[in-house]
């Protein structure tokens, strides 16, 4: 018997791609890192690649004294996504990490990958900025946390947003 094409269309319609976001970078060959501190471990990175376009109000501002505030919990600004830029604990929802993560973010209507113009950001970086996200995002590190224990496996990078 021959399907109809009325039948299959649907199904067709509504089969998400097969890979939305292509990572740049395997993370999982970088080491992890543990109780990141944001102002000496991340914001270093945006102070480099970032500030020269995100260093003032109005246009997410990056630099250090606004970073912080401008990205936690705050809302996407771009309406192709329902995410936070830094949704504490959860990569896979920050908006952040999937700018400089996804190598193909325009086939997403999600704007360009960061920074724009420039290369990537290096493999260990963007580790670093996912761990803090997954760690909860803190605004410094745990004073109590001598040790990082860091004998567990790398956590796998989170799977791409539907
Ligand atoms: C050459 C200028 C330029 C540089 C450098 C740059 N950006 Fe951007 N960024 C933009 C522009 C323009 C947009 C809005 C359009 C878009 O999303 O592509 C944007 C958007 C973003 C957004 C989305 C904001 C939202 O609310 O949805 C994030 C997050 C971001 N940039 C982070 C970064 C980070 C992190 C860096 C450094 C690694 C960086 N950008 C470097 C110009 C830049």
């Amino acid at each position: 018997m021959r399907l109809k094409p009325l039948a299959v269309l649907p199904l067709v319609l509504t089969a998400p791609p097969a890979h939305p976001c292509a990572p740049v970078f395997d993370l999982s060959a970088t080491p992890e890192y543990q109780n990141l501190d944001f102002a000496t471990d991340i914001q270093p990175i945006f102070d480099v690649a970032c500030v020269g376009c995100h260093g003032f109000a109005g246009n997410l501002d990056l630099s250090a004294t606004q970073s912080y505030a401008n990205l936690l919990n705050v809302p996407s600004a771009n309406p192709f996504n329902a995410m936070d830029r830094v949704e504490p604990g959860d990569p896979a929802q920050s908006f952040l990490f999937w700018k400089i993560n996804c190598s193909n973010p325009a086939a997403l209507n999600w704007g360009s990958m960061m920074p724009i113009g420039g290369p990537p950001l290096a493999a260990q970086d963007q580790a670093r900025i996912m761990d803090w996200i997954r760690e909860g995002a803190a605004a410094a590190k745990d004073p109590l946390r001598v040790f990082r224990h860091g004998f567990e496996a790398r956590p796998p990078q989170p799977p791409p947003p539907p």
